[in-house]
């Protein structure tokens, strides 16, 4: 095979029309593939079944508490523990509550806005027009986050080991209206890359650079042991070198158990100073007596000393899909050269970029024949992809067959809408 700019013009009109031809067919087969959110698939869900039977009338935690009653807002010790296992952190720095990071992201993100992280006369909403980086491609959750809150949204490309640091630092030391940065440090959602240490380092520094004196790093750690291979990728310790830098007031991590036990049931992780623990605690005293603690306590029954070994299971049915989803990319685009994609070794992703207008087409016709993407544009603030031609694969929900169906109509999306484009442009 040739590379697409290599074919000639009658060989790219008749293949254009087969792939008309085969899309059409398709369409009458009623499809109905779905790709577009990162969720556990029912074996994965079905590794988690022994929680059930971890409590079995005990309800006692380690220190005594009674998990069936009120108090410990912080959580219990060895749920803490099990939340400092995850994010590498001490359990002193770690708290354990509720089942979702993006809750804890939401309450962190908005005290800092409203009443501020410090116990001091620091908050964002000081400023008219407080904005936050976001690097791209990212989630679309913290997006939806920022955009809920009033706060604006400034873009940075991600290269292969993180956020361009020189964009970020460029932009943060002149505006004091820039007051954080969101970060998928391991297996980033989508592009699947983890940071390098020396990004790590210079991104725990970051917030004594910025212009702004109440600049927070957002570390949303949701992949952090989500690996295909083990023992773990290595991520560098943020909250220990931002300690070192005098800069752990300004740094907040997130991580929960929602892709490691049951999506919709597992436990929340927020990781900080001491400072900012207080009012992050402080806050949910108002509005809450206590988290569920029985199901910290399964949790912590449950996983603790066997979280790798409760990893490798979720690898052994998710690492297939990818290694698929690689095969079909492979072997229907790789010599025509029409587009890029991650080759990630954990997470849940895979980001493709064709060439740039195309990625709207894409899903588009992907639609048509009943195969559903993640929307084009999801992967950038405000849905818009200002080259479009991002798009985000979510491989782990289907079967393999499905997934298989999947990605080899993806695939054909992909070359008709390129071929198009190149008839077009000769
Ligand atoms: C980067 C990232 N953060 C957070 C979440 C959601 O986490 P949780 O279920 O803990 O709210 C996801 C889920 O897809 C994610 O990809």
């Amino acid at each position: 095979m040739t590379t697409v700019t290599e074919l000639t013009l009658d060989e790219l009109v008749s293949q254009a029309q087969s792939l008309v031809r085969e899309i059409e067919l398709l369409k009458g087969n009623r499809l109905s593939l779905d790709l577009t959110r990162g969720k556990p698939a029912t074996d994965q869900l079905d590794l988690s079944s022994g929680l059930e039977s971890t409590i079995e009338g005990n309800y006692i935690a380690e220190d005594g508490t009674d998990t069936r009653n009120y108090g410990q807002l912080r959580g219990i010790p060895e749920a803490r523990a099990l939340g400092a296992e995850i994010m590498e952190v001490d359990p002193d720095d770690v708290i354990c509550w509720g089942n979702s990071s993006l809750a804890l992201m939401y309450l962190s993100v908005e005290l800092a806005l409203k009443s501020g992280l410090w116990s001091d006369q620091r908050r964002w909403r000081n400023s008219k027009a407080p904005k936050i980086l976001t690097p791209v491609p990212g989630y679309d959750r913290h997006f939806t986050l920022c955009e809920h809150l009033g706060i604006e949204m400034i873009n940075v490309p991600m290269d292969a080991d993180g956020p361009d640091i020189t964009s970020v630092r460029n932009l943060i030391a002149d505006d004091p209206d820039i007051k954080g940065i969101w970060c998928v440090p391991k297996y980033s959602n989508p592009t699947g890359c983890t940071y390098s240490d020396e990004r790590v380092a210079t991104l725990a520094a970051l917030p004594g650079t910025a212009a702004a004196d109440d600049f927070v790093v957002l570390w949303d750690n949701a992949y952090a042991v989500h690996d295909f291979q083990f023992p773990r990728k290595p991520l560098a310790p943020l909250l220990d070198l931002a300690r070192v830098e005098g800069c752990e007031d300004q740094v907040l991590l997130f991580a929960s158990t929602s892709k490691i036990t049951l999506a919709s049931a597992g436990l929340g992780f927020v990781a900080g100073s001491g400072k900012v623990l207080d009012t992050i605690t402080e806050r949910l005293n108002v509005s809450s007596v206590g988290p569920d603690k029985v199901n910290q306590l399964r949790h912590a029954r449950f996983l603790r000393g066997r979280l790798e070994a409760h990893m490798a299971g979720h690898a052994e049915i998710v690492k297939p899909k990818f290694e698929l989803v690689e095969e079909i990319l492979s072997e229907g685009l790789k010599e025509l050269d029409i587009a890029s994609w991650s080759r990630p070794e954990g997470g849940y992703f895979v980001s493709l970029d064709t060439r740039p207008g195309l990625a709207g087409i894409v899903g588009a016709l992907a639609a048509e024949t009943g195969l559903a993407i993640t929307p084009p544009g999801a992967t950038f603030p405000y849905g818009v992809d200002p080259e479009d031609k991002n798009l985000r694969i979510a491989p782990t929900f289907a079967s393999l067959t499905d997934l298989k169906t999947a990605m080899e109509v993806f695939v054909l999306c992909v070359k008709l809408a390129t071929f198009e484009d190149e008839i077009k442009k000769r």
